[in-house]
This record gives C-alpha cells, structure tokens and sequence, in this order.
C-alpha cells in the first residue's frame, strides 16, 4: 500500500483529472456563453460580454433608442387601474344618463342594443371609459364612434361608465349551449388562456370587457379585427395575441356561445 496521499499535486492522477474537469468547463461555458448564442441567427449582440449577459438570463436595457419598437399607429394612453371606477354617486349617475339621450338611438334606451351595436347595460365602468378615450384619442378607429365622443370630457366619460355600469344586464335567456373548448379551457400548446380567466365572473381582468349577451356579429368583428391587428387598442397586445392565435371556427363558436349567454 502507498502512502501517497490522492489529493496531492505530485499525484499524476489527481492533476490531470482536475485539468479534464476544468478543460471541459471552459469548453462549456465558450459553447454555452458564447458560441451558441453568437451563432443565433436572430439575436444581435454588441460583442462578447452582450452574448454571455444574455445566455445567462440577464436582461439587457437597450443603450440606444433605436432598438425600442415602436407602434406606427395610436396605442392607447389609459392605464388601468383594478376598481378605478367603482365608487360612482348617484350625481354621476344622473348625469351619465343626460349624457346617454344621445347614445340611444343605437345602444337602447336601456343599454341594450337592438342594432348590433354593444350593449353597454351592466358594462365594467372602466370598460366604458376606457374604450369612450380610445375612440376619442384614435387608439380605436370608429366611424361611428369617433364623432360622438370628440367632444366628451373625461369627467363626462366617467359619468357614462358610471350610468352604464348601473343598468342591469340581460337575463339568462337560458339557450343552453354548451360551452365550447376554446371559451372552457383556451389552447394550452398555442398560449390561449380560457376566455373566463380575463372575461369572467371570477377571473376578470381589469378592462377586459363582459361578454356574455354581446349581439354575434359585434363578438365576431371585434375578434377578427383583433388577429388582423385593425383593432389594437389593447394593452400588451393581451387580446391580440389571443384572437390571432385563434381558428376561424373557434371565432366563430366563441361569439356564438358569449352571443347566447347573458
Ligand atoms: C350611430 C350609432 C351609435 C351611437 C349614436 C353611439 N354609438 Fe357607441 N358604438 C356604436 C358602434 C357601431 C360601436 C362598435 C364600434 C366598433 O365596431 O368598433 C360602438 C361602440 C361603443 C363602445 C364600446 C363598447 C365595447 O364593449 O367595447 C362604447 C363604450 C360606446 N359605443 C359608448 C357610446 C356612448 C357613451 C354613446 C353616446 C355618447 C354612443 N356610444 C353613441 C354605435 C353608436
Ligand atoms: C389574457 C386575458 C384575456 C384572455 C385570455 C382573453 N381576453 Fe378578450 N380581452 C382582454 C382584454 C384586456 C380586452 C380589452 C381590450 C381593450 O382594452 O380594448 C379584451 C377584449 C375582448 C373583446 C372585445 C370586447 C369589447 O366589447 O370591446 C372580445 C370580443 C374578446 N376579448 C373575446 C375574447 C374571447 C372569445 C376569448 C377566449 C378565446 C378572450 N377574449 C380571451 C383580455 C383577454
């Protein structure tokens, strides 16, 4: 038996194990940090040290504007806030229903539209202002509704969403139609939550609109107009990315289940 000791420089073993370990270290960061990530077709990196930041997850701030992105056409400009609205008084109200004689004619005299206009009874009141700023800033192109908010202040808009958020909802028609894949459980493999995590009772997401009772082909505009990016009005894309991914028939069976369901 020796009495050399193993982790000793004099042991040959020992040193030149330790210098394959470190050997194929370095070779794994230069393939991991560096090659790989240089070699990718689709990112630009600014020299060496970019490329190992970025391997490595860290996010690097753009040091020039000219690599930020921007929108060539009006985004919106309101932020939302959860519960922003919800504390309207009777005032608000009562002046949101003065303001509303002139919505009538297409949105009802209660908010419920006979002329597949969007219902607004029983709307989030930050839905209402949210989309009554859009169309005003051009964020939302409308024909139809860019006239008739020119002139609307913002403490007008609030007093609509107040009056229109008030006003009951449709009632359950009670058609019974079951709910369609992509409303119950969305397209996992294509990055679709189910409509209900944003849209519905429970998980509703700040601004995104009630759906249910909406006429089908306002439903099926609004979508189509969301994939082609007509319709763009909405922060981070969140309804864009979701509508392009779409199918037609699941457009289509989404309208028709929201359609039918008040
Ligand atoms: C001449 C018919 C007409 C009149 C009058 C009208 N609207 Fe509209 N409104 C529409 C149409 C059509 C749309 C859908 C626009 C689209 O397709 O993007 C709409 C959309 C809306 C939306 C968006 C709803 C949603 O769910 O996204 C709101 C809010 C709204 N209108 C509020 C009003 C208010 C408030 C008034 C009165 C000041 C008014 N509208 C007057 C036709 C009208
Ligand atoms: C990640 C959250 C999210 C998911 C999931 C989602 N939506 Fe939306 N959706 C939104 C938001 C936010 C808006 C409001 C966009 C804006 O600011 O104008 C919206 C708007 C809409 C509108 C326009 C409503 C109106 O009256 O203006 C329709 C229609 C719609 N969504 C349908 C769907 C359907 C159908 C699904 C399921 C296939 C779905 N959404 C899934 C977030 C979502």
């Amino acid at each position: 038996m020796s009495e050399e000791r193993v982790a000793a420089l004099r042991n040959r073993w020992f040193t030149t194990s330790i210098g394959i370990t470190a050997a194929i270290t370095l070779v794994g960061f230069v393939v991991g940090f560096l090659w790989l990530p240089l070699s990718h077709p689709s990112d630009r990196f600014r020299g060496a040290w970019d490329a190992i930041c970025s391997a490595a997850g860290l996010l690097n701030k753009p040091s020039s504007s000219e690599q930020i992105v921007t929108a060539n056409y009006p985004t919106t400009r309101v932020e939302v806030i959860p519960h922003m609205l919800d504390s309207a008084d009777a005032v608000s109200i009562g002046r949101g229903a003065t303001l509303a004689l002139r919505c009538t004619m297409c949105h009802g005299a209660r908010g419920l539209s006979q002329a597949n206009s969007p219902n607004l009874a029983g709307q989030y009141p930050i839905v209402i202002y949210k989309q009554l700023m859009d169309f005003k800033t051009g964020a939302r192109g409308s024909a139809v509704m860019a006239p008739l908010v020119a002139d609307l202040t913002a403490s007008d808009m609030r007093d609509l969403a107040a009056y229109y958020a008030y006003l009951p909802r449709i009632t359950d028609s009670g058609t019974g139609r079951s709910m369609p894949r992509i409303v119950a459980s969305g397209a996992p493999l294509r990055g679709i939550a189910p409509c209900g995590a944003c849209h519905g009772e429970v998980g509703a997401k700040a601004g995104a609109a009630w759906l249910e009772g909406q006429p089908v082909a306002y439903l099926h505009t609004q979508l189509e107009a969301f994939a082609s990016n007509a319709r763009h009005n909405d922060i981070d894309e969140q309804m864009r990315n979701v509508a392009r991914a779409m199918t037609p028939q699941e457009i289509d069976a989404a309208s028709r289940y929201y359609a039918e369901h008040p």
